[in-house]
């Protein structure tokens, strides 16, 4: 078979392709695998009851099932839904929203595909513009999405050690540069994959430059506010002109639906909604059904203040306690856990390489996410890229402790090797 550029791009080497098929793989062969690697939201029977009434109750009568199953939805979304989630957002932040500034799409990581890819890439007069993360890790599923090569470019983090096992990643302004190739910051916050939550600062930092330069400021909010607000302090949620939000359902426990939503100036969501279009002709419709039911009474925000934000919580805080306790004479350094459903551990002077210890763990029958693919856009090779892995801590507890239990014997076997 013969490809064209694209169609090579999509079928070559791809990092997160390569390891989601390993991952698919080793739970397939395994399955006594403890899966500490995927991105799967853990389970809240409550919540799930809640989705599953709210579904069968839309599905109840003929025309229910008709407005889900049986047309399509305008490009842009159902209006009624994007102006519900407009008033929600008025009313808990007072930004100046209306149905216009918002559309649907089939979960962020498409919206992202579109966004990126209309805003970077090569451009009529030959020049070549890109995504720029001014703080890197970040989201692995960003790595693959340009249809360019060279489409990301990245800062490396200030690292501020907290504790003597935590740290945290900041945004180093004096080294992050903006030049006439830059289409737009991103940055997802809370961030995937650290649990990293920029602060107030950062965000109004960025914001600032990005306006001075006349680029939007891409947050990605799938773990953010108002929904999952999968975010364990206080902090500001933010919106300007400047800024595309994206927000998705996924880490509500829905990622099955596939939906996302675009929060953005009007001109970006027509340029989306016309993308959107010839990509997709319309979203799916389950999706928005079950947010029409939860943006209703603000339900939504309920369950993920009182429900599955404090599920994580305890999560993260435990998860890293037993790290603390088995590690604790190891130089080992977990990224302060502010939000999200991983923890990013950091094995510093590691003696092998993250891929080498996500085999190694893989092989003692924990999955976790080696760090090094989530650099995209560096310039130049950092060690730390290569001694820092992802666990998420979403599954079943007992299987995490036990995840945790075996990733210290193999870490501890490293370490004492080159004793
Ligand atoms: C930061 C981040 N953005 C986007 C996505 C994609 O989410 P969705 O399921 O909405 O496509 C994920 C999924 O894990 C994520 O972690």
């Amino acid at each position: 078979m013969k490809l064209s550029i694209f169609g090579e791009k999509y079928t070559g080497q791809s990092g997160i392709v390569d390891l989601m098929a390993d991952l698919g793989e080793a739970l397939h062969t395994r399955p006594d695998m403890i899966s500490m690697g995927g991105g799967n939201p853990g389970r809240l029977p409550e919540v799930e009851a809640l989705y599953k009434n709210h579904l069968v109750e839309l599905l109840e009568t003929l025309d229910g099932a008709y407005n889900i199953l049986g047309k399509y939805q305008s490009p842009q979304g159902d209006e009624v839904l994007l102006k519900q989630l407009a008033k929600l957002l008025r009313d808990e932040y007072g930004w100046p929203l209306t149905g216009k500034n918002i559309a649907i799409s089939n979960g962020g990581q498409s919206a992202f595909y579109v966004l990126s890819n209309l805003l970077a890439g090569r451009f009529a007069d030959g020049s070549m513009k890109q995504i720029q993360f001014p703080l890197v890790p970040e989201y692995l599923g960003y790595t693959d999405a340009g249809l360019e090569a060279d489409f990301f470019t990245a800062t490396r983090p200030a690292i501020e050690i907290l504790d003597e096992h935590v740290f945290k990643y900041r945004v180093d302004f004096e080294n992050m540069k903006v030049t006439d190739r830059t289409a737009a910051f991103c940055v997802s916050r809370p961030t995937n994959p650290t649990g990293n939550v920029l602060t107030d600062d950062e965000i109004r930092q960025l914001d600032a430059i990005a306006g001075e330069n006349d680029i939007p400021l891409i947050i990605d909010g799938a773990y953010g506010t108002p929904f999952p607000n999968i975010i364990f302090d206080e902090v500001s949620p933010h919106w300007s002109e400047n800024t595309i939000l994206l927000l998705s359902l996924s880490k509500l426990g829905l990622p099955g639906v596939r939906t996302g939503f675009i929060v953005a100036n009007e001109e970006i969501i027509q340029a989306y909604a016309n993308a959107n279009t010839i990509l997709n002709l319309a979203c799916g419709n389950v999706g928005p059904a079950i947010a029409g039911k939860l943006f209703q009474n603000r339900e939504v925000l309920e369950i993920s203040k009182n429900i599955i934000m404090p599920y994580y919580r305890e999560r993260a805080f435990k998860t890293m306690d037993w790290f603390f306790e088995s590690m604790k004479d190891l130089p080992m350094y977990v990224h302060k856990p502010e939000g999200a459903i991983f923890l990013w551990l950091w094995f510093k002077d590691l003696p092998v390489s993250s891929v080498r210890l996500y085999e190694i763990l893989k092989q003692a029958g924990v999955l976790v996410i080696p760090g090094h693919d989530s650099f995209a856009g560096l310039q130049q090779p950092w060690q730390h890229a290569n001694e820092c892995i992802r666990i998420s801590y979403a599954q079943d507890e007992s299987m995490v402790k036990k995840g945790v239990e075996i990733i210290t014997r193999e870490v501890r076997k490293l370490y004492e090797q080159v004793k």
